[in-house]
């Protein structure tokens, strides 16, 4: 995304969007043509779709909102709409629909992207809300990455040969230990103006957060393992009611992809448990019983923004903890440029003006925060991209991981999913209050 969308002209923003749109698509070949047919229809997890879902599902959005609403152009196929519709069909149920086969799903998104770019030469950014500033391209570039990610997490429960390769993160790094002092204070959570948010992210408005500590840094495998070791799994103290049921119900032992003897798989490779990477695959429950054998607490997701955006000096609230400018590779581990988490300490240029780090990208932190509406919510464009998930079902998560794309990932970017979660890469950082005649 260019650095301030609001500004730049037509011609310009029609470059953004189909590098964009391209860069989308590219990422969704790689992940599906990097398995064979069967593979592409077959059901990985009961959690996921088949990966052919996912694929026809991303053209079939995009023909819904720009080729029919935003182009008001003839559909290219309206008989598939009620098999690609989320709502519709659970991820277990989907295997057994008739699908379009790979064959037809690649022709059919190559399709619907072809009218899409004919649309984009033309399209006048002016005069509805659902395309001021790109609004809804850029909408639709965020669904395929985000499905992107998805993708990546089925293939992550793939079994069989290791089919993806990317280059190792960053191993050089800065010490990062400790936490951060927040000081107490009014802060603006949420935006008003940056132009492809999505409608949970707005409206912006003013939150006042007590001062809190926060992790310099996302909670690591040697710092989770020490946990594990001390029987945490086995000692219900740590546990709330819902987590010690959900425990004993699933049985959990580890993090999801650990095998218990200090290995773990990742992409179908096994090797070590690296000590200095955050934890990935672990629910809100678990992040939620480390804290409290930790002695410590999840951070509000008000907490999270503001150690995330809060630039003590101006007292305004940045897009990234860095500034404003888009995510770069020295700032963040975003866009499945490296398929792991990296090292705590690798990306200092990334790090809050309070000395906060890798807040953005690596791992999905839990908060604990429920996902609702802010203040002044109002669904835009439809309800079912977040309204109909509010109230106490589902924990926001925030930052970004590794396999999300920066354009799909912002300071005020919320995420949301059901506390038993873990096949997503959702790990987190944990806070506290001060203690009495601590606070600076
Ligand atoms: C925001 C990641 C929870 O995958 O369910 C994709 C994004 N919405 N298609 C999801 C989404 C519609 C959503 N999450
Ligand atoms: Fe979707």
């Amino acid at each position: 995304m260019a650095d301030d969308l609001r500004t730049v002209l037509a011609d310009d923003l029609r470059t953004v969007l189909a590098d964009d749109l391209d860069r989308a698509r590219r990422r969704s070949q790689l992940l599906t043509d990097a398995v064979d047919d069967d593979d592409l229809v077959r059901q990985h997890s009961r959690l996921m779709s088949p990966l052919v879902w996912d694929l026809a599902h991303i053209g079939n959005q995009e023909e819904l909102w720009l080729v029919r609403d935003v182009g008001d152009r003839e559909p290219v196929r309206d008989d598939i709409d009620h098999l690609y519709d989320a709502f519709k069909h659970a991820r277990a149920d989907r295997p057994a629909l008739p699908l379009l086969d790979p064959a037809q799903a690649r022709a059919y998104t190559r399709t619907v992207r072809d009218k899409v770019l004919d649309l984009l030469d033309t399209v006048a950014f002016e005069g509805r809300p659902l395309v001021e500033h790109g609004f809804a391209f850029g909408m639709i570039v965020q669904h395929e990455q985000q499905h992107d990610e998805t993708m990546l997490a089925t293939h992550q429960l793939r079994v069989g040969a290791p089919v993806l390769t990317a280059s190792p993160p960053p191993a050089t790094t800065v010490p990062v230990e400790g936490e951060a002092w927040i000081p107490a204070g009014p802060f603006t959570m949420g935006t008003s103006t940056e132009p492809w948010a999505l409608d949970n992210e707005r409206p912006a408005h003013t939150v006042d957060v007590p001062g809190f500590f926060v992790d310099r840094a996302p909670v690591t495998n040697a710092q989770y393992q020490r946990f594990v070791a001390d029987g945490g799994y086995h000692d219900q103290r740590w546990w709330s009611a819902d987590g010690w049921a959900h425990r004993q119900r699933a049985d959990l032992t580890g993090p999801m992809h650990w095998h218990g003897d200090g290995s773990y798989t990742r992409f179908g490779r096994r090797g070590p448990i690296q000590p200095d990477e955050p934890v990935v695959h672990v629910c809100w429950y678990e992040a939620e019983a480390y804290a409290a054998w930790a002695g410590r607490r999840l951070p509000t997701e008000a907490e999270w923004e503001k150690a995330a955006r809060f630039d003590p000096a101006t007292g305004r609230s940045r897009r990234f903890p860095w500034g404003d400018d888009d995510p770069r590779p020295e700032h963040a581990n975003l866009g499945q440029r490296h398929l792991a988490p990296a090292p705590v300490g690798a990306y200092p240029a990334g790090a809050s003006p309070a000395g906060v780090h890798q807040l953005i990208g690596d791992v999905w932190e839990w908060t604990g925060t429920w996902f609702d509406g802010y203040p002044g919510f109002t669904a835009f464009p439809y309800r079912e991209y977040s309204e109909v998930f509010f109230g106490r079902d589902h924990r926001v998560l925030r930052g970004g991981s590794f396999g999300t794309d920066r354009a799909a990932c912002r300071g005020t970017f919320r995420n949301w999913d059901y506390p038993i979660r873990r096949q997503i890469f959702s790990g987190f950082r944990t806070a506290r209050d001060p203690l009495p005649g601590e606070a600076a």
